[in-house]
């Protein structure tokens, strides 16, 4: 079986990507810093300078990303006296000024949110999932994440009525249709961009670790075995782990020197042997990925 490399890199991203080649990631998959969040571990960054610094680096993340890769930017805005800041819809527009496609949004329900009482919201149970690209024509292996029917088909497709035997086009012109009747008989259906996913609870040393199940969802979705996959702010190291156990190549880049060892310690050490004999990584390796 070919070996699979697993690169931990200690910088700001922003600085270290310098040192690859244009095109080279199949994914990006992140959770950056939020705004002014967790100041006393790694930083915040102010909610109006938030779209500054974030556009630096996802220049660096557009240059290193193949026309044909998939960017996914977990994030979630904060509450600021009293209202949502609109720091996200901002980075969403500039991110689309910088040249990426907004393709998709994807919500993480957090299954097992833990309850609370707020004077004007009710608990915070989901984040957003940012699918953005380079292209229309980008990789995306659909079959990869496919879901068992479920109950509802048992009853839903018992009985088909006559509007379920033909394809039913959408009436707002999306060019999406349906027929119900061609899920007769099969176990399996493709999943909705609703994630169900239980956060990872006494978990890795880190204050914002997402759970495995969120980087394995989207590198099983848009990457296949022995693609690069890059986490520019990787925290506990969780897309590098993943991407190793699902035969990914990564690169997992933190600022921080305590979460560049933990991401580390989180990778078969068979394997940082073989990738810690190189002395460097960057340039040179376009040659040899070519
Ligand atoms: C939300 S956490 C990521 C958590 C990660 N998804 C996990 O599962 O552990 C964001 C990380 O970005 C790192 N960070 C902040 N600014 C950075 C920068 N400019 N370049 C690289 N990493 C940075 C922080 O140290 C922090 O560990």
């Amino acid at each position: 079986m070919k070996t699979v490399e697993s690169i931990i890199k200690e910088g700001d991203c922003a600085q270290v990507l310098r040192d690859y080649p244009d095109n080279f990631f199949d994914l990006i998959v992140t959770s950056p810093p939020y705004a002014d969040q967790r100041k006393n571990t790694y930083g915040g960054i102010p909610p109006a300078k938030y779209v500054d610094w974030f556009v630096q680096r996802s220049a660096e993340f557009l240059r290193v990303l193949k026309p044909t890769g998939s960017f996914v930017l977990n994030i979630k805005e904060k509450v600021i006296a009293g209202e949502r800041h609109t720091y996200v819809l901002e980075l969403i527009l500039a991110l689309r000024e910088q040249g990426w496609k907004w393709t998709e949004e994807y919500i993480w329900h957090k299954r097992n949110c833990h309850p609370g009482k707020w004077p004007n919201r009710f608990r915070d149970a989901w984040e957003r999932c940012l699918h953005f690209t380079k292209t229309s024509k980008f990789n995306m292996y659909q079959d990869a994440v496919m879901v068992p029917m479920g109950d509802w088909a048992k009853t839903r497709l018992k009985k088909l009525g006559k509007n379920d035997v033909i394809r039913f086009n959408s009436q707002v012109g999306s060019g999406f249709g349906k027929n119900i009747q061609n899920w007769v008989g099969r176990d399996m259906a493709y999943p909705s961009n609703v994630l169900h996913f239980a956060t990872e609870t006494g978990n890795k040393n880190h204050s914002a670790a997402f759970p495995r199940a969120l980087p394995e969802w989207f590198i099983k979705l848009f990457t296949k075995e022995g693609d690069w996959v890059l986490d520019p702010f990787v925290g506990s190291g969780t897309t590098c782990e993943v991407a190793q156990k699902l035969r990914r190549n990564s690169v997992g880049i933190d600022i921080l020197p305590e979460y560049v060892q933990l991401s580390t310690e989180k990778i078969n050490p068979v394997e940082i042997m073989l990738f810690e004999k190189r002395a460097e990584y960057g340039k040179s390796d376009k040659k040899r990925n070519n």
